[in-house]
């Protein structure tokens, strides 16, 4: 990224001003021409445009799935994005009559909810002055109030001019909200006061003695982007004492490792960190005792088998009469095709098996899901895990073969601890680094989950 913001810096101080074009296309004649060029060369943006498309952003599905659905749009999509930034649109819960029961405001205008991940999503003035300012600011680095707390938590990481929080205005988690009552977003502090009180009882699943529950599901989870509350160290369940966090939190930015020298197919445009360790090595950071994969160092290899065998154990834990309360699923490539009989007629589906992102992270290859019986969103269930819960909110969509299968499985009593523990295990396996992000957070989260749990 460096060099070729010297590149462009270069071309721009060098006295080529674009104060004559007037649009995209901008006036006919030579000058024109020439002042595009600036930009559109093989060495300018042509180069970004290239790394751009290793990036998720630009070939992952998302961003076409969820074109349409406001509220995914303004983390998945283009326009809504810009949209929610445009109208600082609020995440608080609030009451909208002539509702009785609290909403999730964070949405994108109707309209405004499609558009694949560009450049103009982070750098929405492109095309406006058409000179090398037209490249910052960017679409945001205001501080983020964080949707997981509805608005009553916010992030905000100042260092490298606050760019952190523009990507931890997407990539944060999504809130857990009530099945019943007011429907609010739920009491985390609640699971930490009253550890042994009952959170979901599946022998009486539609029971509000206990006002802040959930009827689990199978995806009943943090949602997947979980990394910037990690790196910022506010969002888990934080049972007992002694949370900090490490270095990264206030002296790195998400840009210093994601965009990186690019090297294989990673850092620049990539935004990928995965096996680049450039961004580590260099002066103020880790220049003079070097990181990398290969290496037992302490920075790496020890602090990821630590969090690994952390995250192994709390899994562990999380069992109800030696039945796993989280999902595993070892299928990491996508769109994988598993042969199974999901609706008991005897004969073998081919069902496709939704590829886990955290393969490999945890020894029995945990996703974050809840090991709950589902014949559409988890029909393999009972194949991967020894045995699968029962589902408290049968679908009236489900066969009888289905109806009759679920009856028979071990239904699913949870504490608050148990509850305040999953959500810390969803945070850490999908903030994927294994504790690199914010070692000394982790690390609490999880001791602490470990210490709550009989
Ligand atoms: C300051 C840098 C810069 C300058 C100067 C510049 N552009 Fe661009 N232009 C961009 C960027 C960045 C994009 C987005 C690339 C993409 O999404 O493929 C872009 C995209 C475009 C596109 C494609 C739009 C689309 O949606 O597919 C056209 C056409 C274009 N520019 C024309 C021009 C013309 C004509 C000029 C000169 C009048 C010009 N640009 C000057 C940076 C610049
Ligand atoms: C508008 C929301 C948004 C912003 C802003 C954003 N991201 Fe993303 N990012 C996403 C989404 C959504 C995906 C997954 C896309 C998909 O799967 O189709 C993603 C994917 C990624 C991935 C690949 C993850 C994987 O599972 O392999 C990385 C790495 C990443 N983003 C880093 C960043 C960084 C660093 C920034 C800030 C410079 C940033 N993102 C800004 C929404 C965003
Ligand atoms: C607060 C931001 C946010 C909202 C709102 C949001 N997502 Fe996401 N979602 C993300 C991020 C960030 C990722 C990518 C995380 C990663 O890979 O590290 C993601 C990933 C996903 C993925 C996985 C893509 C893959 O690579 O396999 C799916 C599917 C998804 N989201 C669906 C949805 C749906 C459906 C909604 C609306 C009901 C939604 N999301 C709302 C931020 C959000
Ligand atoms: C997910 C957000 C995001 C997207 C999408 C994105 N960029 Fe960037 N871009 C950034 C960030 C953040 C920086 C600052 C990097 C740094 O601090 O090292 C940056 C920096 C740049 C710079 C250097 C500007 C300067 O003044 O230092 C250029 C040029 C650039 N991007 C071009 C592009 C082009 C072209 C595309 C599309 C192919 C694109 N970007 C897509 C986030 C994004
Ligand atoms: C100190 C360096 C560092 C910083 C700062 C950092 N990350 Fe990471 N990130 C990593 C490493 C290392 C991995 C794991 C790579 C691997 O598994 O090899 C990772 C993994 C990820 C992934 C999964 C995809 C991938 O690249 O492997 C996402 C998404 C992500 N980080 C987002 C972010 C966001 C958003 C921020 C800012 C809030 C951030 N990261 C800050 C180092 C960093």
């Amino acid at each position: 990224m460096k060099n070729l913001i010297k590149v462009l810096s270069v071309l721009f101080s060098a006295g080529f001003l674009f104060t004559a074009c007037e649009g995209p296309m901008g006036p006919p004649g030579k000058d024109a021409n020439e002042s595009c060029k600036q930009c559109h060369n093989s060495a300018g943006i042509d180069s970004v445009k290239t790394m751009f498309e290793l990036s998720k952003h630009a070939y992952g599905e998302a961003a076409f799935g969820e074109s349409g659905s406001s509220g995914c749009a303004p983390c998945h999509t283009s326009e809504g994005f810009k949209n929610v930034v445009a109208n600082k649109v609020s995440t608080v819960f609030t009451i909208v009559a002539p509702a009785t029961t609290y909403s999730n405001p964070y949405a994108s205008a109707p309209d405004k909810s499609y558009g694949e991940m560009r450049c103009s999503m982070c750098h929405a003035k492109l095309h406006t002055t058409y000179t090398h300012d037209d490249f910052m600011p960017l679409t945001t680095t205001a501080a983020v109030p964080m949707t997981f707390f509805g608005g009553a938590k916010t992030i905000d990481l100042p260092q490298d001019d606050s760019k952190s929080n523009l990507c931890i205005k997407c990539h944060q988690p999504r809130p857990f909200t009530r099945s019943f009552g007011d429907k609010n977003v739920i009491d985390y502090t609640a699971l930490v006061s009253s550890p042994t009180t009952v959170f979901f009882d599946g022998n009486s699943p539609n029971s509000t003695a206990n006002i802040n529950t959930i009827k689990p599901a199978y995806r009943t989870h943090t949602h997947y982007g979980t990394v910037g509350a990690i790196y910022a160290g506010i969002g888990g369940v934080e049972f007992g004492a002694g949370y900090t966090n490490s270095q990264h939190t206030t002296v790195a930015s998400c840009e210093d490792c994601h965009m990186a020298p690019v090297t294989g197919r990673t850092g620049g445009h990539t935004f990928f960190a995965k096996g680049n360790f450039n961004g580590c090595n260099v002066a103020g950071c880790h220049l003079a005792n070097p990181i990398s994969s290969s290496t037992s160092s302490v920075y790496w290899a020890a602090t990821r088998t630590e969090i690994k065998t952390l995250l192994n154990s709390l899994a562990a834990k999380l069992t109800i009469g030696g039945v796993d309360i989280l999902n595993r699923n070892p299928v990491s490539a996508e769109n994988s095709f598993v042969n199974y009989d999901y609706n008991f007629d005897g004969t073998a589906e081919d069902v496709l098996a939704g590829a886990n992102l955290w393969a490999g992270l945890t020894t029995n290859n945990y996703d974050g899901y809840l090991n709950i019986y589902d014949p559409i969103t988890n029909p393999l269930g009972s194949s991967y895990n020894t045995k699968v819960f029962q589902n408290p909110a049968p679908s009236s969509s489900w066969n009888a073969a289905q109806i009759a299968n679920n009856l028979t499985l071990p239904k699913m009593v949870l504490t608050n601890a148990q509850f305040g523990a999953i959500i810390n295990f969803q945070l850490c396996l999908r903030e994927y680094s294994l504790g690199i992000h914010n070692t000394k957070y982790v690390r609490t989260l999880l001791t602490n989950s470990l210490a709550v749990l009989p």
